[in-house]
């Protein structure tokens, strides 16, 4: 039967561990990127350049993308807020002349840039507007591209804010077409607070397709409500191909309390098993040991059902 390939976008070792509470040493989360680089995973988002003060969490990303293995079928990125963070990024990037004794340099092709549907949220995570927000990002998305990089958008608090209540779809659509205008080749509608339901995701989706090709658009859903894998179906009802993900559901955003970890990658894989979406090049039992491994060091509770139940077999 006919089966369409379906892009999964790790998020774990950013969305997962910028969340955590305790000190995550570098050599973890490195160790945690090159095992999902082993499942089949083509897409792994690897840390972020944000400021220290405001996600202590993601402070070695620099050291962390240093000495991370590099994979040929992977796509690795970095979340940045602004041009600091992506100078960071570019420091690190080869120059026009290649030292040959020098280290290879990180595997790094796509950023990573993030704005909000409202701007209570844009203020609580970025301290701007979201108007604002969007002028500081635009030479950024700019001056990744000149580098070679991709660039890929967020949309934060898609369904709800935790400030502002309930999110009107039409917003969503417009930030979501200020981010491709200004050089997102896709932007990842984000259920930050994870209370999206089929129906409100649906008609979210159907909203922001009205001003922008389905194929530009990712989903992006906390689980808090237990609806992830539901959305993430309905959001490929939708025409999406692409969905965030995060292994053994680590994560959440600092700045939405309350809001859970990103539906796991483990559910997500269970259950387009045997559909029209194909992820077979991902090994979910691979994944699994993965969201296994990093539970355990983390000292946290394995939160995908997947996980958990292919481990008690
Ligand atoms: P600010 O305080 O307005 O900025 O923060 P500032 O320019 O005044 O800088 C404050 C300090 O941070 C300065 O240091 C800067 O140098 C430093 P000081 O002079 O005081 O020593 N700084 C930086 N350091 C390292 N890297 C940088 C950087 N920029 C400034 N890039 C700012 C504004 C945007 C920097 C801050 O609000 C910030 O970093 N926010 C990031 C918050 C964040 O990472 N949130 C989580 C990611 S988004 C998310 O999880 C949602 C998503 O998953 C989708 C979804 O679920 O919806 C993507
Ligand atoms: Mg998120």
């Amino acid at each position: 039967s006919h089966s369409e390939p379906i892009t999964i976008v790790e998020v774990g070792p950013r969305d997962g561990l910028q969340n955590e509470k305790g000190v995550i040493p570098v050599s973890v989360k490195a160790e945690l990127i090159n095992r999902l680089a082993q499942t089949g995973l083509r897409n792994i988002e690897a840390g972020s350049f944000v400021s220290p003060k405001w996600v202590p969490q993601m402070a070695g990303t620099a050291e962390v993308i240093s000495i991370i293995q590099r994979l040929p079928n992977v796509q690795y990125s970095v979340l940045v807020p602004n041009s600091k963070g992506l100078d960071g990024l570019l420091a690190l990037l080869p120059t026009h002349s290649p030292d040959s004794s020098a280290p290879p340099p990180p595997p790094i092709s796509e950023v990573a840039i993030f704005t909000a549907a409202t701007d209570a949220f844009a203020l609580a995570n970025t301290n701007t507007t979201v108007a604002a927000s969007l002028e500081r990002l635009a030479p950024v998305a700019s001056a990744a591209t000149a580098n070679g990089l991709r660039v890929r958008g967020y949309v934060s608090v898609a369904v709800t804010c935790p400030y502002s209540g309930k999110v009107d779809p039409v917003r969503v659509r417009e930030v979501t077409s200020e981010l491709v205008n200004i050089g997102c080749y896709e932007v990842s509608l984000g259920d930050t607070v994870g209370t999206g339901t089929p129906a409100t995701v649906g008609e979210m989706i159907e909203e922001v397709k009205k001003s922008v090709p389905v194929e530009k658009l990712a989903g992006h859903f906390h689980d808090t409500y237990g609806t992830g894998v539901a959305n993430v179906l309905a959001s490929l009802r939708h025409g999406i191909r692409t969905i965030d993900a995060s292994v053994g559901g680590l994560g959440g955003c600092p700045y939405s309390p309350g809001a859970t970890g990103n539906v796991a990658t483990e559910d997500v894989l269970y259950a387009l098993q045997g559909s029209e979406y194909d992820v077979r090049h991902i090994d979910l039992g691979k994944v699994a040991e993965v969201g296994w491994w990093i539970s355990e060091v983390l000292g946290r509770q394995n939160t995908s059902r997947a996980g958990r139940a292919l481990w008690a077999r």
